[in-house]
């Protein structure tokens, strides 16, 4: 099983989850972004995904049946002023590994997409969102999820490849052992933030506008347990498909969180309050992205066990406490919250 992206957050807490089902996972991973510490399961290749070659001879070497692809660049912020490098690394990193795969004997994908592909939502404003609803990212991070998800499509079609393409909304948490956890640099997401700021690390957190049109006038996102995330991979390169399939799904809880929600799950975790601010809206932001998840239940048997908001903090707050890695980004966090997911 080659997974790419390997050593970074979603990446090592499904690379662990393969491994305790008695896989044999592949981490090929630049280090870019993730960290050696946290690919510990199976075996770890150093190489850069548009390295053709290098993918070529690892498939080869362990004659990899299945991918999982999580390498690429996340920040939506960032993909605004360098759209070029997240065409680089997220669409032709991607054709560089379908083209590796071709021919190898690699007949199943499961790619990490994202709700970013639905720009600003479902039909109503606060609808939760099926797999049907218009695409129309709102990011060049999200341009990039939406044509690897065609080219893939198109691959499927072309040469019998099967693929699935999980649509994660906010990915949150940390493995409940406390040793994998979660470590971006720069952090935008807010449980992080949160916590960090309730620890008095950095500044207060900033909630971007409290006037939307939700039941607290904070934004609702849909957060969904690492680990709950990592069960839905295992889902989805076990289902059966025919040659040519390809399956877009939601993976999310189903479930709206405001951020004054989070907020207060944070200060119960902590005891103490998380110190905030409310600042203007960002530009973009939609008061509701939440998932339909019901296609991942039908397609996959997956659904949500661990994505209660105390479980994910509670979780969280062990790692950020604690983390075995990444601590120096870990001590300088400052407010952001929340954005839309990567
Ligand atoms: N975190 C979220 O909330 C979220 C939401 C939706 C989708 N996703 C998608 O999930 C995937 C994983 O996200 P994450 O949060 O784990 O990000 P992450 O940054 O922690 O992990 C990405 C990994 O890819 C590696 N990488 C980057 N460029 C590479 C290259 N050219 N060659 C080889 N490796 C490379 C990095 O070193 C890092 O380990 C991404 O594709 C992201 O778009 C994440």
């Amino acid at each position: 099983m080659l997974v790419t992206g390997g050593a970074g957050y979603i990446g090592a807490h499904t690379a662990k989850a393969l491994h305790e089902q008695g896989y044999f996972p592949v981490v090929f991973d630049d280090l870019s972004l993730g960290f050696r510490e946290a690919a510990r399961w199976g075996a770890f290749v150093q190489g850069d995904i548009r390295d053709t070659r290098a993918l070529a001879e690892v498939i080869e070497a362990h004659a990899v049946k299945t991918v999982v692809h999580f390498a690429g660049l996340i920040e939506v912020g960032r993909s605004v002023a360098r759209p070029d490098l997240f065409w680089d690394i997220n669409v032709a990193g991607t054709i560089s590994l379908l083209a590796a795969m071709r021919g190898r004997g690699a007949d199943r994908l499961v790619f990490s997409s994202s709700a970013a592909v639905y720009g600003q939502g479902g039909r109503g404003p606060l609808d939760p969102i099926p797999e049907t609803a218009p695409k129309a990212p709102a990011s060049p991070y999200g341009d990039t999820k939406l044509a690897c998800e065609w080219m893939i499509q198109a691959e499927c079609r072309a040469y019998g490849l099967s693929a699935v393409a999980l649509r994660y909304f906010n990915a949150a948490g940390a493995d409940p052992s406390g040793e994998i956890g979660e470590a971006h640099e720069p952090e935008t997401h807010l449980i992080p933030l949160a916590i960090a700021a309730g620890l008095g690390r950095g500044r207060p957190l900033t909630i971007f506008g409290d006037d939307f049109d939700t039941p607290d006038g904070t934004c609702l996102r849909d957060y969904i347990h690492v680990s709950d995330l990592a069960e839905a991979h295992i889902a989805a390169l076990k289902v059966e498909l025919p040659p040519g399939a390809f399956e877009a799904v939601n993976v999310g809880a189903g479930q709206g969180r405001s951020v004054r929600e989070v907020v207060a799950a944070v200060s119960r975790a902590l005891d103490r309050p998380a110190p905030h601010v409310i600042g203007a809206r960002r530009p973009g932001d939609p008061p509701s992205l939440v998932a339909d998840p019901s296609h991942a239940r039908s397609l996959l048997g997956w659904s949500a066990k661990r994505s209660s908001l105390d479980q994910i903090v509670a979780d969280a707050l062990r790692w950020e406490t604690k983390p075995t890695y990444g601590a120096g980004l870990r001590a300088g966090l400052a407010g952001h919250s929340p954005r839309t997911p990567a």
